[in-house]
Order: structure tokens, then C-alpha cells, then sequence
């Protein structure tokens, strides 16, 4: 130990999963908490951490460039939003009425409205106003104590289109400090040139897929599988097409009928199936089955004024499954940028334990998006990714709720948030967009 970047001490309470696999069932609330405890980072990556005294004993004699005190704050791993629909043009308030009327989400599609009006918004945006609008949405993920998001395309639904809001995700991985893991979904709707010809928008989809995998652009596939959007046959043909080519499948599965998505989610071999509100016990178990993890969303189902939840507790106890959540951060069902909010929903409507929404927000959101190895837990050797609490320990997060908890962010060993405050236009990967 000659020397350490930065030093981080006066950790009131360090909470974090163990490991870098993913955690099922009861091991979900198998948290590794230290009191005053002390991180050293050297090279972007966790050197050490531990009980304050024990980690300046071995630093004895190190030479430190800079410490930190947390002033006896909560540290967790950087939150991971594995869900997003971060790229996109426009806004829907104007559906805000019609919603709270009680008019339903589909019918709202269906009379092209929803994503459709989305995807006009989204045609009508440059490239780099896609860019500078889901900057900003980064931003304020940053605030929150998100460290790495997945976004997803599904908003062009035209091969040139779908690879401008791919683009744009690839620049804000670039350059925002945030990291950025794309999803391509042509599958996210049917848009109005193709209405009644599904069938036909499935070959174009299976056609856009070569080019994405080629550029470079994704590392997922996602699609729709909603009753009047694509069936189960039309997302196994498309899924199947994606991994042939690389990509590995993940699935919006049985939100609001329960078509069988969660049964095409273990057939597929999906990474992640997400939603699942109306999965079946079939659908359950084949999940836990083909290792797929379920991604929930409390969020959108809140939003949408559902008086329905995931059975995440079916999901956990009865069949060992390792739960994500995640925002769903999008301008329809899900319009907020808030893992806080999310967490506090965990808490209310799926009645997850504070250590369980923890592992579900880090070490398996982390695997949720293939990065289980690098990221989500506090690990010697595993990139330095922390967020720092403005609470005495984790209980805290989704008790106290509605108001922003983080005081600091630390990502690649960089301050990016301090006291509160944006710091990174100096520390950042790169350009900002102000
Ligand atoms: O995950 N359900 C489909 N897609 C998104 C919503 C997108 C939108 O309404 O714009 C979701 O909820
Ligand atoms: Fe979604």
C-alpha cells in the first residue's frame, strides 16, 4: 500500500451486497454492514475498505492524495437504473387528463396516442437535441446517487431513426460520467405507416437488427409483448434474431395481460424480464428456471393507477428469484428519473425489506445489465462507484420519502456530487452540454 488516490473516512454506517453474483430469494437480505468504516481507492477501483481504524492501520505509511471525510453518513454502491427509456423527444402532460379520467394506457396507444406520440416527438428532435435533453435527465439521475443507467431505443421505429436515438446514447456513455448501457427496441410499438400489418413492422425490426449489432450500438434486445402490440410468436422471432446476432434478449413481459411473456423470457434465455404484474405462476417459475432476472418497476404501475402490483414477495420467498427494480424512466407510464422514489415504492407496494430493495437497486440491477462483475457492490478491485446518504442507515432511505437523500456521489473514484452540489464539470469523462 504505497498510495492511494482518495481516502474516504468517517462512514457512519457502509451497507452493501457481498460479491459480485447475483443474490436470490432470502439471500437478497444478506447485507454486509460496517460501522465507521473508511473506503481507499486507487486507480478508479476499491484498494480497501473495512472498519475505519483497521484500514488507516494498513495505510500506515501510504501516501494519500486526498481524503473525504462522509461526516458519518450512509455509503451504498452507486444505484443502477437497469430500465430506462432515457432517449427521447417530447413530453406527455397533455395525456395527463385523459389518464386520470381513467382512460387505459393501451387504449390511449391504440388510438395513437402513448409511445406514437413519443415517436413523433422523438422524429421531429435532432440527434443532438436527444442528446442534450437525456443529458440533462442524466443529471439529475446523478443527483439521485444513480451511477450506471441502461437505456433503450424504441422511440425512431424506423432504422434510421432508431439509430439516431442509438447514437445519442452512444455520446452520452462518452461523455457524461454517468455510464450509459444501450437496449435497442424497434419492438416497443407498431408506428402508424404499419398499423394493421404487424407482421410486416416484425420483418423490418428482424432487418434493423444486423446494423445495430454491426455499429456497435447495443448489447440488448427489448421487446413490447402486450396484448394489440406483439404477441408471444412476434417477440420470439424477434429476440431469437437478436441474440443469433449478439444481442442478448430482455423482455417487457405480462404488464397488463398475461400473455406469456414471462414463459418466452426462460425460453429466449432472457437476461431480465421486466414489469411482470400479470405473470402467471407458470411464467414464475420459468423464470426461475432459465436464471432470468425480473426487473420490477413500482413506478409505472403506481403512476398508472393501478391497484396492482408484482408479487415481488411471491417472487422472492416462494420462487428464489433475484429481484432488480428499477425506474422505467420514460414520458408515458413513468415520468421521473427518481431510483429514491423507487425505493420508497419497493418499501409500500411490494412490501421489500430495506436490505432487499438495496441488493435489488445494486448487485442484481448490476447483473440485470451484464455488469455484475465490474459494479454493484463494495469490492476490492470493483470499480468506485459509492453513493453517500444524508441518513443513519438504510432503513432510513424509503422511511423519510419524497425528498433527495444524496449528499455525494463517487463514480471511477471521482467526486462528481459533493455537499450536495454538481462538481463534475471538473472531474467529468469529458465535454458537458452547458
Ligand atoms: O416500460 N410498456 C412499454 N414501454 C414503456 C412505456 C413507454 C411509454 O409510454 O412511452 C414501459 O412502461
Ligand atoms: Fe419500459
Amino acid at each position: 500500500m504505497e498510495q492511494m488516490d482518495l481516502l474516504l473516512t468517517g462512514i457512519g454506517c457502509l451497507a452493501t451486497p457481498a460479491g459480485d453474483v447475483l443474490r436470490s430469494g432470502k439471500e437478497m437480505q444478506e447485507i454486509q454492514e460496517i460501522k465507521d468504516a473508511a473506503i481507499a481507492i486507487q486507480g478508479g477501483r476499491i484498494a480497501l475498505f473495512g472498519a475505519e481504524a483497521d484500514v488507516r492501520n494498513k495505510l500506515k505509511g501510504a501516501a494519500i492524495t486526498e481524503t473525504l471525510d462522509a461526516g458519518g453518513r450512509l455509503v451504498t454502491p452507486g444505484l443502477i437504473d437497469p430500465h430506462t427509456h432515457l432517449v427521447h423527444g417530447g413530453s406527455r402532460e397533455h395525456e395527463l387528463a385523459l389518464k386520470r379520467s381513467g382512460v387505459p394506457y393501451l387504449t390511449i396507444l391504440a388510438q395513437g396516442g402513448g409511445i406514437l406520440s413519443t415517436v413523433q416527438a422523438t422524429r421531429a428532435s435532432s440527434e443532438q437535441a436527444l442528446y442534450e435533453k437525456a443529458y440533462r435527465s442524466l443529471d439529475t439521475m446523478l443527483m439521485q446517487g444513480v451511477t450506471t443507467v441502461e437505456a433503450k431505443s424504441g422511440y425512431g421505429l424506423s432504422l434510421e431513426e432508431e439509430l439516431k436515438q442509438l447514437r445519442a446514447a452512444k455520446r452520452l456513455n462518452e461523455t457524461h460520467p454517468v455510464d450509459v448501457v444501450s437496449t435497442f427496441m424497434g419492438a416497443h410499438a407498431v408506428p402508424s405507416e404499419y398499423k394493421g400489418r404487424t407482421d410486416a413492422y416484425v420483418d423490418l425490426v428482424c432487418a434493423m437488427l444486423p446494423e445495430v449489432a454491426q455499429e456497435g450500438l447495443a448489447e440488448f434486445c427489448d421487446v413490447f409483448c402486450e396484448q394489440g402490440v406483439f404477441t408471444v410468436a412476434q417477440s420470439r422471432r424477434i429476440l431469437l434474431e437478436g441474440r443469433r446476432l449478439g444481442l442478448m434478449p430482455k423482455i417487457h413481459a405480462d404488464e397488463i395481460e398475461p400473455l406469456g411473456g414471462a414463459e418466452l423470457a426462460g425460453e429466449v434465455g432472457a437476461i431480465s424480464a421486466e414489469h411482470l404484474l400479470a405473470a402467471s405462476d407458470e411464467g414464475l417459475r420459468q423464470l426461475a428456471k432459465g436464471g432470468v432476472i425480473p426487473v420490477l418497476l413500482p413506478g409505472t404501475s403506481f403512476n398508472l393507477g393501478m391497484n396492482k402490483h408484482a408479487r415481488a414477495r411471491e417472487m422472492i420467498d416462494t420462487y428464489n428469484l433475484p429481484v432488480a427494480l428499477s425506474t422505467d424512466y420514460n414520458p408515458g407510464s413513468c415520468p421521473t428519473e427518481s431510483m429514491q422514489l423507487i425505493i420508497m415504492l419497493a418499501s409500500l407496494n411490494l412490501k421489500m425489506t430495506p436490505e432487499e430493495i438495496l441488493t435489488a437497486c445494486t448487485i442484481n440491477a448490476a447483473n440485470a445489465i451484464g455488469r455484475g462483475r465490474q459494479i454493484g457492490s463494495i469490492e476490492i478491485g470493483k470499480r468506485a462507484d459509492l453513493s453517500l446518504f444524508d441518513a443513519p442507515n438504510l432503513a432510513y432511505l424509503p422511511y423519510h420519502f419524497g425528498i433527495n437523500h444524496t449528499f455525494g456521489v463517487i463514480k471511477n473514484g471521482q467526486p462528481l456530487v459533493w455537499d450536495r452540489q454538481m462538481i463534475y464539470a471538473q472531474a467529468g469523462k469529458g465535454e458537458s452540454v452547458s
